[in-house]
């Protein structure tokens, strides 16, 4: 059976003052669509499985809103993570927890922040890659052609010679790298056999759970030793204590760098990871001059280039920007150069 894992445990930091701690980006109707992004990730993976076999890994402090936001999911498939340790130990955790369920689960782990324009196409990619992960011990990622030297993803070198007999469009991946230095992509970025990583992983839950018992053994014992108490009373006091004890690593370090049966399948259904203000501008319909606009009430003069963000009914007046952020929630205005956007992690410290 096809399983869905949707991670919804970030906090969204480049994008205060809409995006806080007690409430990420996530579980925000960022673009004004009526649906949080979470909500749209669930939406975009209809007739890919049963909301039965959706499986949502965030914080404690999330469950509620997970819940309210995604009723169609059962209570139990919604796993609370008493603190934040990365996606691999987020992942570890799901992929046994599915294994107690499901013995011969494919699954497909997906982002709860990012952005997709053709979803026909994307749900035609993941099920032929569900499909391939049915057959094969294969870790497949999903490849997106890469447009800039952006050092806050992963990169792909696909083997494009090896395309296998079982299907065409999935490659052997010879080289992954995440987050390169901005010298190491821009030499990637000209040589066509690099992808960036999408951050959207398709594997059978052997193969994940395998992985882990070779590349990550002392993370992988906990959750193997917990296998009798998953889905009765014990599991989240067992969590709770045990957890902590996980590395603090992401899954494209603790796994995708290291392992050696790794596939791609290069895609192109308009991609987007919506991690910055200019990641949503760059998403935006935009006005004459360059200005992209969410929010009822605003009204631009002599401004360009700029990303204007409110979602009451509060009335908003720029005049003369070019190039900057305006974004208000609640009690909380922010004024950015859209150049120095990384630096809004910094800025936020101790209010997010
Ligand atoms: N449950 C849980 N627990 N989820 C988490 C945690 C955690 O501790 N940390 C992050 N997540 C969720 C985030 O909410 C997000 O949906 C997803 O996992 C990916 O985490 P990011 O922190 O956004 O990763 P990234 O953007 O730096 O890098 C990843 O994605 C890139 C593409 O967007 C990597 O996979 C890169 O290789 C990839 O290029
Ligand atoms: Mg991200």
């Amino acid at each position: 059976n096809n399983h869905l894992v949707i991670m919804a445990g970030g906090v969204g930091s480049r994008f205060w003052p809409m995006s806080t701690t007690s409430k990420p980006k996530q579980f925000i109707d960022v673009l004004g669509t009526g649906r949080s992004l979470l909500q749209l990730t669930f939406d975009r993976f209809e007739g890919v499985c049963v909301p039965e076999n959706v499986w949502v890994v965030t914080s404690a402090a999330y469950k509620d809103l997970v819940s309210e936001q995604l009723p169609e999911i059962p209570q139990g498939n919604i796993l609370c993570e008493p603190c934040r340790r990365n996606t691999a130990p987020c992942i570890a955790y799901v992929s046994w927890r599915i294994k107690a369920k499901d013995r011969n689960a494919n699954i497909v782990v997906s982002p709860s922040d990012h952005i997709v324009m053709n979803a026909e196409e994307f749900r035609r990619v993941v099920k032929q890659c569900l499909n391939f992960a049915s057959e094969t011990d294969a870790i497949i990622t999903l490849g997106m052609k890469p447009t800039r030297p952006e050092t806050g993803y992963g990169y792909i070198q696909a083997d494009l010679s090896s395309s296998s007999p079982r299907n065409k469009e999935i490659y052997r991946v010879d080289s992954f790298r995440e987050k390169p230095d901005y010298d190491t992509a821009t030499k990637y970025i000209k040589n066509k056999s690099y992808f960036w990583n999408a951050g959207i992983f398709i594997w059978n839950v052997n193969t994940i759970v395998n992985a882990f018992r070779i590349y990550q053994p002392s993370m992988s014992r906990i959750f193997e030793s917990m296998l009798p108490l998953y889905g009765t009373s014990k599991e989240q006091d067992e969590i709770d204590k045990r957890f902590p004890e996980c590395e603090n690593i992401s899954v494209d370090y603790a796994i995708m760098e290291k392992a050696e049966e790794i596939f791609v399948c290069p895609a192109d259904f308009g991609w987007s990871d919506l991690g910055t203000w200019g990641s949503l501008l760059a998403q935006t319909k935009k006005d004459l001059y360059g200005n992209g606009v969410i929010g009822d009430n605003v009204s631009l003069y002599d401004t360009h280039n700029c990303i204007i963000h409110t979602l009451d009914k509060k009335k908003v007046v720029v005049q003369g920007l070019d190039g900057y952020i305006v974004a208000e929630k609640n009690d909380k205005l922010l004024i950015c150069k859209l150049s120095e956007e990384q630096r809004i992690k910094q800025f936020s410290e101790g209010d997010i």
